[in-house]
């Protein structure tokens, strides 16, 4: 039978993209069978194994660097993570070696089966077992003289190494699947990937990212004061935010599916920067508590309080990281705009309720276009930073008009990434222009996301883009 791979791990295995094997499925190039790959399919798609590309290297320059971060709670008994890496490699190259034998052998002994029965056959049996015999001499032979690996050899060498370095996990029920890289916990790498596990402190104090653990080993990466009762402990429940995978695991775990879904939070965060982008626009950072951060969706906003006024502001950060909020401050004719501006101090506590808003990605497989109009951008900037995370969608178009003042990052995304493209634009023609070209070739699974004002969505409505694929902000 078929050895079939999740979409995650043959991309992983080729050294490519989700979004690059979603693209190559979406153009027919690469068949599926339920979802999963071939590894004859694969090969045939990407029939050089690098054993060297990128992500692996990635990984152990990664391990190399946690190894410095974490220095002191390492087991100085231990090698150094560069001597493991460089040993593992080692055992890597033997393993290839002997697993193509292995397979050698495997055909062998199958094309032997197949000459025993010729020969129970055969009339003229001694002849028959004289050339059986030569035929095993030529046969053994060639497995002698044959050192070279196969693809499909080297294949499940990469698949056992990068297992060392990277464990796979599926959440149930929803079939959900990421790695979990080093010693990272499993909240952070599901959070990582767009996924929305149930939580709260990310610090083991709260009991709100408790599942159950239906297969596979975990090791706890810190103490933690929430404390599991005896029966959610053999039931199978670890905490998710401290704990990580040694092997593949299979973890029920409860997951927001829309923005109602999460709670609404009060916080109190610390003001840790105050960035001015233009003379009216302003980056403010803030900080949470080490023991509770916000849970929100890209594309939402939070309430903060100052002084008894409250006003929203769209967080521009990615929800991986829920406990640095960044969040976009307009400068207006209102007294709270003015204390924001002038009067806020660093080192300050803000009130803060949230998250709020449904501006969310809906889907992350499928190509995704972003029109922004000058500030409008905040939502947009933390959709995009959440979608690149992910690595899901297959392409994703940006179209900014108007004031482009994080132009930079939006180059340097398109730099860094084969399925990221800018378009900056000053007028709304040029927008009209730019659409009536792109619109006719875009796949009929392409999502909009507007953040701007109403001319954007009727641009779209008249070229015939169906309304339920477009989703505006309302910033
Ligand atoms: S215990 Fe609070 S998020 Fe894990």
């Amino acid at each position: 039978m078929q050895e079939l791979l999740t979409i995650t791990r043959a991309a992983r295995l080729a050294g490519v993209s989700r979004s690059e094997l979603q693209r190559h499925i979406h153009d027919g190039e690469l068949e599926t069978f339920e979802g999963k790959i071939t590894v004859s399919n694969l090969l045939r798609l990407y029939p050089v194994i690098d054993m060297d590309s990128n992500p692996m290297l990635e990984k152990v320059k990664k391990i190399k660097l946690d190894a410095v971060k974490n220095k002191g709670k390492i087991d100085t008994a231990l090698p150094s993570s560069t001597v493991l890496m460089s040993r593992l490699k080692e055992f890597s190259e033997l393993l290839i070696t002997l697993k193509f034998q292995l397979n050698q052998h495997d055909n062998l002994f199958k094309a032997i089966i197949q000459q025993v029965e010729v020969l129970q056959q055969s009339d003229n049996l001694e002849t028959e077992i004289n050339n059986f015999y030569q035929w095993l001499l030529e046969q053994n032979e060639q497995l002698q003289n044959n050192n070279s690996a196969d693809n499909k050899a080297k294949l499940f060498v990469k698949d056992t190494f990068l297992r060392f370095v990277a464990a796979q996990v599926k959440f149930v029920p929803s079939g959900h699947e990421f790695f979990v890289e080093g010693s990272d916990s499993l909240l952070e790498s599901a959070i990582r990937v767009g996924l929305k596990p149930n939580y709260g402190c990310s610090s083991g104090n709260c009991g709100s990212c408790k599942a159950r653990l239906v297969s596979g080993d975990v090791k706890k990466t810190c103490e933690h004061d929430y404390v599991l009762s005896e029966y959610e402990k053999q039931m199978g429940y670890i905490l998710m935010c401290s704990n990580t995978a040694i092997t593949d695991l299979v973890i029920e775990a409860k997951e927001a599916k829309h923005p109602t879904d999460l709670p609404i939070q009060e916080l109190r965060a610390i003001v840790k920067k105050k960035e001015l982008l233009t003379d009216s626009l302003m980056i403010l950072h803030l900080q949470t508590s080490q023991t509770k951060t916000l849970r929100f969706m890209a594309g939402q906003n939070i309430r903060l309080e100052l002084e008894s006024e409250t006003v929203d502001y769209p967080i521009i950060s990615c929800p991986c990281d829920g406990r640095y909020l960044q969040i976009q401050v307009k400068k207006t004719a209102t007294d709270l705009s003015k204390k924001m501006f002038d009067d806020l101090q660093i080192g300050q506590t803000v009130l803060f309720t949230g998250p709020y808003g449904d501006f969310v990605l809906s889907s992350y497989n499928n190509p995704i276009v972003f029109i922004a109009q000058d500030e409008a951008f905040a939502p947009i900037k933390s959709l995009i930073e959440h979608a690149i995370s992910t690595d899901t969608p297959e392409t994703l178009y940006l179209y900014w008009l108007g004031e482009q003042y994080f132009d930079k990052l939006c180059r340097s995304w398109e730099d860094a990434l084969d399925n990221f493209v800018y378009t900056p634009l000053t007028k709304l023609t040029e927008l009209e222009q730019q659409l009536s070209q792109f619109l006719p070739t875009a796949s009929d699974s392409t999502e909009f996301y507007l953040s701007g004002n109403d001319e954007l969505e009727a641009i779209l409505l008249n070229h015939g883009i169906h309304k339920s694929k477009i989703h505006i902000s309302n910033f």
